[in-house]
């Protein structure tokens, strides 16, 4: 097949490039190298990829349709894998024009040329942010998730939404999947794992917000990856799908974990809770499970060793 991956160059998108240039697919990516973290390190991301004779690179925004167009004229695309966004929870309460911007009229710019082209496949990066502080756990795609406490939050619910009226008008076949937080090779740099191993490392001090006591569904990208490829094959109508680990540990039992994988006692200052922040994250994946034969097999302790020795060989 031949597939364009929007946000080639991030953390989640330049595992599933490798993982579908290993498998024989075309992948035609593209990213616009955004500011949020280092373009440094998102050249990385793609050295070994940009080698690979199946994959084209395009550097360029997806709100720009001329830019767009060009990409749909020069390639044929038989199906689009849309990771492309303005992440993070926090910093999208002091930039929450830029976040609807990028992430409702880039999401739309795409779905509208997938009518456009006639690509009927289209996977959408949603997020489990979606539930927001919902009390009843674990999170099923059916609950409601009409309160997003953050504009990020709002912003992948609104992309859910669009996505449905373009599956409702044009027939398009689309997955939204719902990623419970990613951690492992490449995380970006601000997410807590990454900062934390980072700093622990480094025998400085770590901020804990909620004093240690949110419970988080980490969820190691291998296995999100291994969601967005059964989602694809399964294609079929509109569907939203919880990619998740389902099992759900506390920040402060993470850092235990993170302490005896490094050796290293951590340094904690204990913070409060932070504006945007939800207090649990749990999915529930067993549709993903019973409709696309999806399973989360790399445990928290596997995934931070996995992480640790990939830091330890760069
Ligand atoms: N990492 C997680 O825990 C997580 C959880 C839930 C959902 N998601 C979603 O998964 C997707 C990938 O996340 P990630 O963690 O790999 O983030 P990332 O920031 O590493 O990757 C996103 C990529 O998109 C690119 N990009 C941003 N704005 C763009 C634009 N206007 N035009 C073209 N490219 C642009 C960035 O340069 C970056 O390379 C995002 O949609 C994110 O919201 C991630």
């Amino acid at each position: 097949m031949n597939i364009l991956v929007t946000g080639c160059a991030g953390f989640i998108g330049s595992h599933l490039v490798e993982n579908l240039l290993d498998r024989g697919d075309v992948v035609v990516g593209l990213d616009n190298f955004d500011n949020y973290y280092s373009k440094e390190i998102k050249l990385q991301n793609l050295d070994n990829i940009l080698k690979n004779k199946n994959f084209y690179f395009y550097e360029g925004d997806i709100r720009d349709e001329l830019f767009l167009e060009s990409i749909f004229d020069l390639n044929k695309i038989d199906a689009i894998i849309h990771l492309a966004a303005r992440a993070g929870v926090r910093p999208s309460i002091e930039l929450p024009k830029l976040y609807c911007d990028v992430n409702l009229i880039g999401t739309t710019n795409l779905l509208e040329f997938s009518h456009k082209f006639k690509i009927s496949k289209f996977v959408f990066a949603s997020s489990s942010s979606v539930y927001g502080n919902n009390s009843s756990f674990p999170f099923k795609e059916d609950d409601i998730v009409d309160y997003p406490i953050s504009p990020y939050a709002a912003t992948k619910k609104a992309g859910e939404l669009i996505c449905y009226s373009y599956h409702h008008l044009y027939s398009l076949n689309i997955s939204c999947l719902r990623f419970f937080t990613v951690y492992g090779p490449r995380q970006r740099p601000e997410m807590a794992i990454s900062k934390f191993i980072d700093l622990i490392r480094k025998g400085s001090e770590i901020e804990v917000y909620a004093k240690g006591q949110s419970l988080r569904d980490y969820t190691y990208v291998q296995d999100i990856v291994n969601g967005i490829l059964l989602s694809l094959e399964n294609s079929n109508g509109y569907n939203i799908y919880n990619i998740g680990g389902g099992k759900p540990i506390k920040l402060i039992d993470l850092i235990s974990v993170i302490e005896q994988k490094l050796g290293i006692n951590a340094k904690i200052k204990y913070l409060d809770s932070q504006p945007g922040d939800v207090d649990i994250t749990y999915a529930d994946s067993s549709k993903a499970s019973e409709l696309l034969g999806y399973n989360s097999v790399v445990t928290i302790e596997e995934g931070i060793e996995k992480y640790i020795a990939w830091l330890n060989e760069k």
